[in-house]
């Protein structure tokens, strides 16, 4: 009763403080986000319904999206793409051309923020003289209390939010928007059940991301992620490797299973099946290459080591974010490894799998990270001599409990570990480039390259990027290409006839 009234109270304020009225706010809850409940997740195979209505209220007009963030996020943004073209929505990749327009976002640090504000700045402006655009966002920062609040207070002009757990649910959102004129704020904080017939709208043809689990329970303290994705939810493998037979009938030479931890994979069901089941059966359907992100060190088995080794179609490409190599900053990360175990689960992988590339995520300035600290990190980067690495300032978010620990290392400091762990990135990445000058490797050619109109681009077994020397015929193939320069990014090679 007494939380009726408050939101009642919530609503009529909004209303009466903001110049566009809100018809419906489901605004986010971190405190609500954080809980994990025992509800059972459903597998709901016909929640996503378009009303006959619906199908052609875009005729004749056409959307925009822009996605930031991760590898997740570009499939959301597929599936969104899907959904709007069964409202016979028309894409285009000129923001100025758009009837609709949808960021989706990513909260993972703040610089993600600032550059989809910055963007909004824009399109405003546009809005200014195009009133009757919609204009939406969508994805991990909708998940936020905070960001809600901005855009209530200073952003009033948007008209639809809706955030990562009610996709499916857009054609009814956009609905009430065009109908009713009116901000629609549509997140739910605690996570859905798990829908699996949301159409899809794939950016290539020869390679997929296919997710297999949602969320992530892993409450690393810094990470914002399982806030904002909620609770580990996998999919039923029955799905997965349905969806996997689909692309090999439709000529897809590449899968990349997608999770924020798929190592944990199947843990959250109760068939006794886990990632080393998934990963064989999904090589079972004989689709030509298997990727699969994200690792996390804690998870990654035995079996999961055999699996990929006896498999040629996965991939020898691991992405195994080590995040510090300081057994004190590893632990306020509440990682649960110690550099000890890392390295040995490293050179175990490095051991077992021929040929593997190994790639990881490093945070410099996590609060209280010494120079001693530092120098760990430097250490592990020194014996893993990794093949690529993202690295990344800490950035507190907010509700998380890094954001709570005491900052206490100046700017100039952390841009300078920064620095100097990107110049030793940066050395090991050419030094292991090197190793394949003169020598064959597979690429699949997936497009035109950026750097040369001339030449295709396209990626390793162990996901290096190669620019061949190539008719565009060979688009979509699986080639073998001699390499004949190596760069720190990048690779140059020919087909030998
Ligand atoms: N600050 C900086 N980097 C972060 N990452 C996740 N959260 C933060 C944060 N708050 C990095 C981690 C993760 C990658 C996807 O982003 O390294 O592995
Ligand atoms: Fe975030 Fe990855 Fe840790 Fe999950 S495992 S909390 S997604 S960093």
């Amino acid at each position: 009763m007494y939380k009726n009234y408050i939101k009642f109270i919530l609503i009529m304020d909004y209303n009466n403080q903001y110049g566009k009225e809100v018809i419906k706010m489901l605004l986010p809850s971190l405190e609500k986000a954080r809980s994990r409940t025992k509800k059972e997740v459903l597998i709901k195979t016909n929640d996503y319904i378009i009303k006959e209505n619906l199908k052609e209220i875009g005729l004749n007009k056409k959307y925009f999206i822009k996605t930031y963030g991760c590898q997740m996020n570009e499939h959301d943004s597929e599936n969104i793409k899907a959904i709007l073209e069964d409202m016979s929505f028309e894409y285009t990749d000129n923001m100025e051309d758009a009837d609709l327009i949808l960021l989706n976002t990513c909260a993972i640090r703040e610089n993600a923020h600032n550059k989809v504000f910055g963007y909004l700045g824009r399109i405003k402006h546009l809005k200014e003289t195009k009133p009757n655009i919609i204009v939406g966002l969508c994805g991990c920062m909708a998940q936020e209390e905070i960001v809600i609040k901005e855009i209530l207070d200073k952003y009033d002009w948007l008209d639809i939010v809706f955030g990562t757990h009610n996709i499916h649910e857009l054609p009814n959102i956009l609905e009430k928007t065009i109908l009713n004129k009116k901000l629609e704020v549509d997140v739910l904080s605690i996570e859905g059940d798990i829908v699996e017939n949301i159409p899809v709208k794939r950016d290539s043809k020869y390679k997929a991301w296919v997710n297999i689990m949602y969320g992530c329970d892993k409450f690393c303290t810094y990470c914002i992620v399982p806030y904002t994705r909620g609770k580990q939810r996998s999919r039923l493998p029955q799905f997965i490797i349905e969806e996997v037979k689909e692309l090999v009938k439709n000529g897809y030479k590449e899968v990349t299973l997608l999770g924020q931890n798929v190592n944990a994979y199947g843990k959250d069901l109760d068939i006794n099946y886990n990632m080393s089941n998934l990963l064989q059966d999904v090589a079972n359907t004989g689709i030509e290459r298997i990727r699969f992100v994200t690792s996390h060190p804690w998870d990654f088995t035995n079996e999961m080591i055999d699996v990929i080794k006896n498999n040629v179609n996965i991939m020898p490409y691991i992405h195994l974010p080590l995040q510090s190599g300081s057994n004190n900053i590893l632990k306020l990360m509440g990682r649960r490894y110690t550099k000890e175990s890392y390295l040995k689960l490293f050179d175990k992988l490095k051991k077992e799998i021929p040929n593997v590339s190994i790639t990881t995520d490093i945070i410099v300035g996590f609060p209280n990270e010494t120079e001693q600290d530092f120098l760990e990190t430097l250490d592990v980067v020194n014996t893993c001599k990794f093949d690529s690495a993202f690295t990344f300032i800490f950035s507190p978010r907010e509700g998380t409990p890094a954001a709570k620990m005491k900052d206490d290392i100046t700017l100039e400091e952390k841009n300078k570990r920064l620095y100097q762990l990107n110049e030793l990135i940066n050395k090991y990445a050419l030094e292991n480039n090197k190793k394949y000058l003169n020598k064959k490797v597979k690429v699949l050619l997936e497009g035109i390259s950026e750097k040369n109109e001339d030449m295709l681009m396209g990626y390793t077994d162990t996901m290096k990027l190669v620019n061949v020397k190539s008719p565009k015929s060979n688009i979509g193939k699986i080639v073998e290409v001699k390499i004949t320069d190596v760069k720190t990014w990048s690779m140059d090679g020919i087909i030998e006839k």
